[in-house]
Order: C-alpha cells, then structure tokens, then sequence
C-alpha cells in the first residue's frame, strides 16, 4: 500500500472541483474503499448516507488536502481510529487516541455477560480493570445507570481519554482511578469485575502487524507468555469481590484453558468460556465462594 501514496500527492494543489464521488473513487487505488469512506465521513464530519446522497458535491480545498493528507498515513498502515479520533463500540461511538488501545468488537462480549449479570433496577459494585479507552466501564455505566462502576488504569493518559469518553456518553456513575490492578483499593468489595487485560506474548510476531504496531505496547504484552496480567489479577481477585460474586476476563485464543485452571486454583467455581462471533474463545469467567 505504501507505495502507492505516490498516486495522491500530499503536497499536490487541491483541485476543487473535484467531486466526493471521485474524491473516494480515486482514493480506492491506494486505500480499503470503506477505510477512505471512513477518513473523508470524519472529515466532512457527517455519515455515509451524505456521501452517497451528495457524491456530486465538492469539499471545500482544505477539507480535500486534509483528507489527502489522512489517506497517506493510512496508506503507511496508520489505524483509521487513530486517523479519525473515533470508534463504535457496542451502541456508542468512543474518542480513541494512540494512548489507547483500538476497542475491538469480541470486547462487546465482555460487555453483554457483565451486563447479564448486573441487575438494572438495583445497585451493583462493578470494577473494570484496565480500562483503556473506558469502553467497558462507561458502556455498564450507562446501560445500568443503577450501577456504581469504577475503572482502573496504570495510565494516566488512558485514563484522562477515559473520563472524557465518559463525559461525551453524559455518564455520572464511573469513576476512574489511575492505579496497577487493585492497588488503589483496600476494604472495597465488588458484585462483578471485569477485565480485558494485556495478554500478548511479549515478542509475538503479530506485534509487527497491522493496527498492532501503532497501539500502545502497555495496553498489548504480559510477559514472556503472555499470561502476567490474567494471573495476577485472577489471584488478587478474591480480596475484593463479595461472596458469589463474578469474575470475567477477555483473553486469547488458547488462554481459555490456563483461565481456568487459575481459576479453579484460586476458588472460583461455576467456570465458563464463551466463543466470540468467529468462534474463538474469548470470555472466562467464574463466580467467587
Ligand atoms: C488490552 S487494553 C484494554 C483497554 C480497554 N479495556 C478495552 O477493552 O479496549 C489493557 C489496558 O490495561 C492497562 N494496564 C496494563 N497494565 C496495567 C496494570 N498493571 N494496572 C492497571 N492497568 C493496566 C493498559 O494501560 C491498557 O489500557
């Protein structure tokens, strides 16, 4: 793709009369069709529906120069999240900066089985670890707005994307702590815990790939397996849950089986896994006592 990028200029005067149709249609040659869709929707600040319903209308030159400028970074593979500031997630739409991990979809997994188990006419304690973006906290959040959700992160610039997530979505039950794992907490207990922890191996040849290389390393790696961060939380976890409380964590595609183990070691019984929509296990989990 990168040598491609030769075929739009970013330097080249923009011609303004040039059309949104041709605008994506040219794009198309050095970028995924529905990416370009993406940059110049982000640019034009509207949706799809205008850009098919107006094809024939012209950007505005600097409006045209800069979304030049977005297809050459996503031709050298820059994500388009980073390039647009914004991700769907669940029924949101999230900020995302390159202080964060890109929200995935199999995530939203994670969110529908804390959600089953969080009652919406009552209070609930829920503690999502390693918030990130603050996708998952502030998804609960406003889908049980009974709930009192906190969230932590070891980075503080996570953490500062996080509140205004949490700002943008009018959420008042979150709250976010920058603190390693349970640190910040003493007496506390929660109803349920979530948690999409780092859980790459360190060295994994996917980190030279795709979105990967330009994510956060923090937010990806655990360890020379992988495993750190899903087993230091999974033993911790007892000091601050409620008995018959839950806990739920995201992990790889062959980690199901180490999940429970650990699990099962620690105390927690009623162990399950569920697939994500291509099948892959996804979700661990187990009830605490
Ligand atoms: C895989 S990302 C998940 C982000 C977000 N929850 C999501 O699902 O999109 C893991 C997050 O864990 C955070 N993290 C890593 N080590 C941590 C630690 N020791 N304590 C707290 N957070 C940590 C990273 O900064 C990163 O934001």
């Amino acid at each position: 793709m990168t040598g491609n990028s030769q075929f739009i200029p970013v330097q080249a005067p923009a011609d303004t009369s040039i059309t949104i149709g041709e605008l994506l249609q040219n794009a198309a040659a050095i970028v995924d069709r529905i990416d370009a869709r993406w940059l110049l929707q982000s640019i034009l600040n509207t949706d799809a529906a205008y850009l098919i319903a107006h094809a024939d209308r012209s950007p505005d030159v600097d409006q045209i120069n800069r979304f030049r400028q977005l297809l050459a970074r996503r031709a050298a593979g820059e994500p388009v999240a980073y390039l647009t500031g914004a991700k769907g997630f669940y029924d949101l739409v999230f900020e995302v900066t390159p202080d964060v991990l890109i929200p995935r979809p199999e995530t939203e997994l994670l969110v529908e089985m804390a959600l089953a188990k969080i009652p919406a006419d009552r209070e609930c304690n829920v503690l999502d670890l390693g918030t990130g973006s603050g996708v998952i906290a502030v998804t609960i959040a406003k889908h049980r707005p009974e709930a009192c959700v906190m969230a932590v992160d070891l980075s503080a610039r996570a953490i500062a994307v996080a509140r205004r997530n949490a700002e943008k979505h009018a959420v008042k039950n979150v709250v976010f702590i920058k603190a390693d794992w349970f640190s910040h907490f003493t007496a506390e207990k929660f109803d349920v815990i979530v948690a999409n922890p780092p859980y790459v191996a360190e060295g994994d040849p996917h980190l030279e790939e795709g979105d990967l290389r330009f994510e956060p390393i923090a937010a990806l790696t655990a360890g020379r397996n992988g495993q750190d961060c899903l087993r230091s939380i999974i033993t911790q976890t007892p000091d601050y849950l409620v008995p018959s409380g839950w806990l739920m964590l995201e992990h790889g595609y062959d980690q199901a089986a180490v999940c429970h183990e650990l699990l099962g070691e620690t105390g927690f019984t009623r162990l399950f896994t569920r697939t994500d929509l291509a099948g892959i296990d996804r979700v661990t989990g187990g009830q605490y006592g």
